[in-house]
């Protein structure tokens, strides 16, 4: 080949490349510039050119193949799949999608996240519980309705399955010394006749904070933590009320409202006209539940909450009825994906 035919193939080319799309384009790049293309053999060729010749050969060959690479390039046909995957194979594959997180699932992890972020960490305890531990040490008195045949799971004199979350607060306080600052999801179960908003198991996230004297654990601090929570979970513009209410293991008790989400305050079917929804019970740690796990009340301070997960989900998703929660309908779960 001598330099004049060069010059021919090189405006061919070019002229090709100009009106190239799509596939055209990458059969242009192979043809001219793939490996066992038409520059390649060209350059592999030279040794056949004329010594004198071969310098301004090669040259003009090598600008031939910039020029070629410039053209595919500015038509959007430079890139070279494989030669990509050839150059790096530790690049993570395509994963096909598996599921979707469960909304309960997404709701007690988002709330370790939210909490986390205020130096909480997640404690555990087992759902079968004792009944010191979910009742006695919890201030409950023995004849409290509560702990009746006909409201808890019982399994013989001293074991059940817990009636809520609280008992997690009785092991983490007898296995640590303040500071605590914990929260503990779990499944808690209640004998209670299955309709839209009532299920036998549900799941709860019990929060609880307790440090010494030179540092006051405050109904304020509760608020506030609260309302961050609120706000994380629920989105700007959610705050948080607090209605006076007993608990036999808080004193003083509240139970804990967010504003409707939904009409702002409003009043709406979701909050049933009254622009709240009650989401959890909250209060000061009683000095007598520090009594039984050993602690000295004069010394320490804290406070407790439980939310219901379910309650947050339904009202977080809009979700009209616990029972779609359970039972796990493709229909509905892939509508969270
Ligand atoms: N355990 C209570 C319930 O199930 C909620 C609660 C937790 C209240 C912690 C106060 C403090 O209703």
């Amino acid at each position: 080949m001598t330099l004049s035919e060069l010059e021919i193939g090189k405006a061919k080319s070019l002229e090709e490349i100009a009106v190239a799309e799509g596939a055209t384009l990458e059969a242009l790049r192979v043809k001219y510039v793939g490996r066992n293309g038409l520059i390649p053999a060209i350059i592999k060729g030279m040794k056949d050119v004329p010594k004198d010749e071969r310098p301004a050969f090669g040259k003009a060959v090598q600008a031939w193949k910039a020029e070629v690479e410039a053209a595919l390039e500015a038509r959007g046909g430079g890139s070279q799949p494989e030669a990509q995957v050839d150059a790096d194979l530790t690049l993570p594959s395509n994963w096909r999608k598996l599921g979707v997180e469960h909304p309960l699932s997404r709701v007690i992890k988002e709330s370790a996240q939210i909490f986390s972020r205020l130096g909480f960490t997640v404690a555990d305890g087992p759902e079968l519980e004792n009944k010191f531990n979910n009742f006695t040490a919890l201030n409950t008195p023995p004849h409290h309705p509560s702990m009746d045949r006909s409201d808890t799971f019982w399994f013989g004199e001293d074991c059940l399955l817990r009636t809520q979350t609280s008992p997690v607060q009785i092991r983490t306080m007898m296995a640590n010394k303040p500071p605590i600052r914990v929260i503990c999801p779990g499944r808690t179960y209640r004998r209670d006749t299955t309709d839209a908003t009532h299920s036998a198991n549900f799941h709860q996230i019990e929060g609880l904070y307790v440090d010494t004297k030179e540092k006051p654990v405050s109904l304020a601090d509760l608020k506030s933590i609260l309302a961050y929570f609120a706000k994380e979970m629920m989105g700007d513009g959610v705050t948080v009320r607090f209605r006076p209410h007993f608990f036999p293991f808080t004193e003083p008790s509240v139970e804990v409202d967010f504003s409707c989400h939904v009409c702002k305050g409003k009043g709406c079917n979701v909050c049933k006209q009254s622009g709240w929804i009650e989401v959890a019970g909250a209060g000061m740690v009683d000095p007598r539940v520090f009594k039984f796990v050993d602690y000295n009340p004069e010394e320490v301070y804290g406070y407790a909450f439980g939310f219901g997960v379910e309650r947050i989900a339904m009202i977080k998703y809009g979700i009209p009825d616990i029972r779609w929660l359970y039972e796990n309908d493709l229909r509905f779960l892939n509508q969270l994906g």
